[in-house]
């Protein structure tokens, strides 16, 4: 299957989720206000792979990227609420120490860029179809 749908709707502002779509996991962060004023203050941070968040991003509340970590395919840490969010409260990768912000940027590790962003789009406000 080429493309996958997902409720939007359980998803509380702060809470993540994990889907599987062609075999990879992608995470779904529904981000809150605070959590995406400093994504956009960071647009002007030294990046290693520059990108503005406005770019990774359809709604800002919700990111979505590829889960799995661009230096060497491990799936980083984050998505569960006590898990280790790395340096700048995205996602951290334990393989080799990558942080990820929470656009989904790198910020320090060997990983050399941003987690990716998948093609989807919103089918209404509470669907999302990846793929
Ligand atoms: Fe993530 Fe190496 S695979 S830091």
């Amino acid at each position: 299957m080429s493309s996958v749908e997902v409720d939007l709707a359980p998803i509380e502002p702060g809470q993540r989720i994990t889907v599987k779509w062609r075999g990879k996991p992608v995470f779904i962060s529904r981000r809150t206000a605070q959590e995406i004023e400093i994504a956009r203050a960071d647009d002007r941070a030294n990046l290693k792979d520059p990108q503005a968040d406005a770019e990774r991003v359809v709604d800002p509340e919700w990111l979505v990227v590829i889960g799995i970590c661009t230096h060497l395919g491990c799936v980083p840490l984050g998505q569960a609420p006590q898990s280790d969010r790395g340096g700048w409260n995205g996602w951290f990768c334990p393989c080799h120490g990558s942080h990820y912000d929470t656009s989904g940027r790198i910020r320090r590790g060997p990983a050399p860029l941003n987690l990716e962003v998948p093609d989807y789009a919103f089918l209404d406000a509470a669907r999302l179809r990846i793929g």
